[in-house]
């Protein structure tokens, strides 16, 4: 089980737990303001952007090439971004916080 930790851009924080699929999932049935998933996490809407704490990034290893050519087209990505789509659940992610990113 993870808890995964999201803070909107209305700054409100919303604490959810899951055992598997992907963070994007989570955050849609759960209606976390800001995340859409409009393409159904096939890395093709960037819609589910969120920013990982710098100190965490490492638990995600690398985007994949597909994630970091969508993450270039987004005017707010930073170094701390990514898809939440791509974000497969695990134990090991228990306690990430992820700020969902403003729309461009
Ligand atoms: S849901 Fe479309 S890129 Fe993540």
């Amino acid at each position: 089980m993870a808890k995964i930790i999201f803070t909107t851009v209305e700054n409100d924080r919303i604490e959810l737990e899951a055992t598997s699929g992907t963070v994007m999932s989570l955050a849609v049935d759960n209606f976390v303001e800001g995340i859409e998933g409009s393409c159904k996490g096939v890395c093709s809407c960037a819609t589910c952007h969120v920013y990982v704490k710098p100190e965490q990034m490492e638990w995600l290893g690398q985007p994949s090439d597909i994630e970091q050519d969508m993450l270039e087209l987004k005017e707010h990505a930073t170094e701390y971004s990514r898809l939440c789509c791509q974000i497969e659940i695990n134990d090991g992610l228990d306690g990430l916080e992820l700020s969902v990113a403003e729309h461009d």
